[in-house]
Parts: structure tokens; sequence; C-alpha cells
């Protein structure tokens, strides 16, 4: 299933974190994918079914809302980690698309036992919410999911393995929603047999997935296994560090890795972001350097910029380099991975953000409210495009000079190498920098 190595002489040793450094959506199924032919273990850490990775090999594509994005590796263990929530419905229709490209989860796969459940009213839930709050989230029942579990109040996979328990919880939890539907929202209520039946059936089709993966992703990391945790989502949805109330509710930065995996900090030897070479956004909430114009349509069109899972338009603009800096701040990026280079093959001029006023006044930190980020207007320095088709098998200094000269304006300002460049959707479309050739040999 792994083809051709293309990341010959890449070794990554240890932990390495892999985030997405932007608003979500900047490749990090093609990626994790690339990364995990030198994985043992790859590892989701937060989020659920709101996620979409997509992994374009040959003429096949693999769209992933749960499943780690390394499972097209045969040899490599997928972890779903605690600070997952899962929802059924979707793991299974998901292992049914892999069974249906031929490829196994059987002994592939492992579920914490303490990643949360997402349930049909979490589902409800959301949609209901959202006709208030206007987040434009996935509807995937995330923000319930979660709210459940901070409220010591959910249902985790481990509760599926005493059957007697998980009926009476099942039944209790949807009394005490179905009284909120009734009395909040006037929405009807959900079958109590029905719900009772379906999750006592995943769990008899999962049971044997479920395990203690802390202890697992430990003793792997412990016996030198080299580790990829995968974020979801990306640095600005996240809860505490992104934009406020238009984010998803876990923590996609690279400390999350740590809580929702189990793992000590003191693991954690790397931390590659993954960025777009320019910026999208799906969903409401500020976005400095949007363009609501022919520019913005033109990106739209070139780099397919259409939600992965619920198919939703992408909202696009330049490149806004004052906040990748501050996403390689909090996340403690060391490397990062420039994606949808392409995608600029053809323009004149490349625009990348590289700082923000308010009323003539230059702004010093990222804001941390989204009200003040919605005032804000981007500062540009306008770069020459390079007309022509990247080609993978190259090294940075064979690129033309003006892409050259995009990616050094990058590193320079976000103080972090670029070692790969995203040039096309496929596993192949990648140009490795000589750096990550030299220096992931002892990454850690
Ligand atoms: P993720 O959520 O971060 O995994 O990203 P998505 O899968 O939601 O969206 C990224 C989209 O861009 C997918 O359709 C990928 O196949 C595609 N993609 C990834 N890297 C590249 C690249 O370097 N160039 C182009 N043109 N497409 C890419
Ligand atoms: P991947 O992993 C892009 C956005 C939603 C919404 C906000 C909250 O594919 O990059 P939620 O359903 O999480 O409560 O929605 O977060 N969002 C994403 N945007 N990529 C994602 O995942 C996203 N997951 C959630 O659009 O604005
Ligand atoms: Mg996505």
């Amino acid at each position: 299933m792994c083809g051709r190595s293309i990341l010959r002489g890449v070794y990554f040793m240890s932990v390495r974190v892999v985030i997405g450094a932007q608003w979500g959506d900047e490749g990090k199924g093609k990626v994790v994918d690339l990364f995990a032919e030198q994985a043992d273990v790859v590892a989701r850490y937060q989020g659920g079914a709101n996620a979409g990775h997509t992994i374009v090999v040959g003429d096949k594509k693999y769209i992933l809302h749960l499943i780690p994005s390394g499972i097209l590796h045969e040899e490599t263990v997928c972890v779903i980690g605690n600070g997952v929530v899962i929802d059924p419905v979707a793991l299974t229709e998901e292992i049914a698309m892999l069974e249906s490209f031929g490829i196994s989860i059987e002994g592939g796969l492992k579920i914490s036992h303490k990643a949360h459940l997402i349930m049909p009213y979490h589902k409800l839930l959301d949609q209901l919410i959202e006709r208030d709050q206007k987040i434009g989230t996935t509807g995937r029942g995330i923000g319930p999911s979660y709210i459940d579990k901070y409220n010591r109040s959910g249902i985790r996979i481990v509760d599926l393995l005493d059957r007697t328990r998980l009926e009476e919880q099942l039944r209790e939890g949807i009394r005490q929603k179905n009284e909120w539907f009734r009395k909040v929202y006037d929405a009807p209520e959900l079958d109590v047999e029905k719900i009772v039946a379906e999750y006592l059936d995943f769990d008899k089709r999962i049971d044997a997935y479920i395990t203690d993966t802390t202890s697992y992703i430990n003793e792997a990391w412990r016996s030198g296994k080299s580790i990829l945790a995968e974020g979801a989502q990306g640095a600005l949805l996240d809860i505490d560090h992104g934009t406020y109330p238009f984010v998803t509710s876990s923590s996609p930065t690279s400390g999350g890795a740590c809580t929702g995996l189990g793992l000590p900090p003191t693991a954690i030897t790397g931390i590659t972001g993954i960025a777009k070479a320019y910026c999208t956004r799906v969903g409401a909430g500020p976005f400095p350097t949007e363009l609501e114009d022919e520019t913005g349509e033109r990106l739209r069109k070139i780099g397919s910029e259409f939600g992965a899972t619920t198919g939703r338009p992408r909202r696009c603009g330049w490149l806004d380099l004052f906040a990748l800096r501050y996403s390689a701040m909090i996340n403690g990026i060391d490397e990062l991975v420039l994606t949808k280079l392409d995608v600029l093959n053809e323009f004149d001029e490349i625009k990348v953000c590289t700082g923000y006023e308010i009323d003539g006044e230059p702004v010093k930190y990222f804001p941390s409210d989204s009200a003040t980020l919605a005032k804000v207007k981007p500062l540009y320095e306008t770069l020459p495009g390079w007309h022509c088709d990247l080609q993978s098998g190259v090294s940075f200094d064979e690129l033309p000079l003006e892409t050259r000269n995009y990616i050094d304006t990058i590193e320079e300002y976000v103080c972090a190498p670029v070692r790969y460049l995203g040039i096309g959707p496929g596993r192949e479309e990648i140009i490795v920098g000589d750096v990550a050739m030299e220096s992931s040999a002892v990454v850690g």
C-alpha cells in the first residue's frame, strides 16, 4: 500500500506532533500519510468527525474523519486517542469505506477506552444551537459532546464494555436531553429504544479495537518507536487560542497532543506546522485577509476549496503571516510544510500579510477577541509570481527565484524553516527540502 518511498533518508524519531497552523484544511491528511511511511504509530488526539482529511493516492481519494491518516500503511498502528469524540455512525461508515477499497483495519486500529462518544442528541443539539449561535459548525455534534465531557456527564467508549450500565446511562442521557428538546426547542423527542439498540450493536462491532491506548502509546514511546500525533482542525480554531467564539470545542494546538493521548510533554520532540500557501476558513468568524472578490474566487476554483466534510465553499484569502507567526509561537512549530503552493502557479502577484493596524496604529499582538480581529486592516507585502508548474524531485535551490523568495519571506517572518512544499494533491506531489533530508534523520 505504501508504494515507493518519497522520504528516502528522512526518519522521524520519537514523537512528532503534526498540526494545522491556520483554520483547518491545510492538507494534514496528505502530510500525515506521507510522514506515516516512517512512523510506527499515528495517533489522532482531538476533535471528531468534524475533520475531513484527504489522501490522494493515484486515482483513489480517501477522506478520513476519525481514523488517523496513517491507515493506508499496513505496518503503522493507528490510535484514536482519549481526546477524540467518537461518532459510532461516522466510524462505522469510515471502516466500511476503507474496506470497500480493500483496506482492513484489523490489527491496525486502537481506540481509547477513555474517548467520549457522540450521541444522536449531540448532533441534534449542535444543529439546534447553531440556529441562534451561528458559528457555522459542521453539525457533527462536537460542541455538545465536549460540553457533556466537561460537565462530567458524557458516555465514554469504556462504558460500552458494561452493557447493563451502558443501557442505564443511555436511557438517562436520552431522557434528560428529550426533556430539553421538548421544553427549550420544541423539537421532536428521540427514540430511546432505537438508540439503545444501535449503541449496543456498535459495541459488538468495535469491541476488538477498544484498549488502554494511554499505556500502549507510552510503552511505544519508551521503547523508541516513532510516533506521529495527528491534529485535526487548526490552531486558529483552538478553543483557548483561536478566534473565540468562532472556534471548535477542542485543543488542536500542539499542547492538545499531550492531554489528548496521555503522553507527557517531555515525550514531544518536534512540532510540524502545516500551512497553506494562502488562507482558507469554513464557517463564520473574522478572517483579516479574506478576498471577497475575483481573486478569492480564483483561489477557490484553482484550489478546489470546498469542505471535505460538509462540502461548503471555503472562504479564501492571502497568506496571513501575522496569524501564522502567532500560530508558530503558541505551538512551538520547528518546521513548516507549505501546501498548495501549486495553486499560486499562475498568479502575477502574490500578497502576504505582514501586520495589522487599527485606526492607523500598528497592532502588536494577534488580537485575543474576535471583535478586534474583525476590525484590523491587514498590511501587505506584494511578491512576484513564478508563472510555471512546480515539479517534484527538485531541490529548493532549483526552484524559480520568485518561489524561493516567497518561501524565504515566510521563513524570515515566521522564524521557522519550510521543509516541504505541497505541489499537488497526490502523495508524490511534494518537494522535500535538502535540510529535511539532512536533519530529519535525527529530528526527534
Ligand atoms: P486537512 O483537513 O488538513 O487534511 O485538509 P483537507 O483534506 O480538508 O483539504 C486539503 C485539500 O487540498 C484536499 O483536497 C487535498 O487533497 C488537497 N491538497 C493537499 N495538499 C495539496 C497540495 O499541495 N496542492 C493541491 N493542489 N492540493 C492539495
Ligand atoms: P480539518 O481537520 C476546517 C470549523 C467549522 C466551524 C468551527 C466549529 O478537516 O481541518 P465544529 O463542528 O468543530 O463545532 O465547528 O470549526 N471546523 C473546521 N474547519 N477544517 C476542519 O477540520 C474543521 N472542523 C471544524 O467550520 O467554523
Ligand atoms: Mg479538512
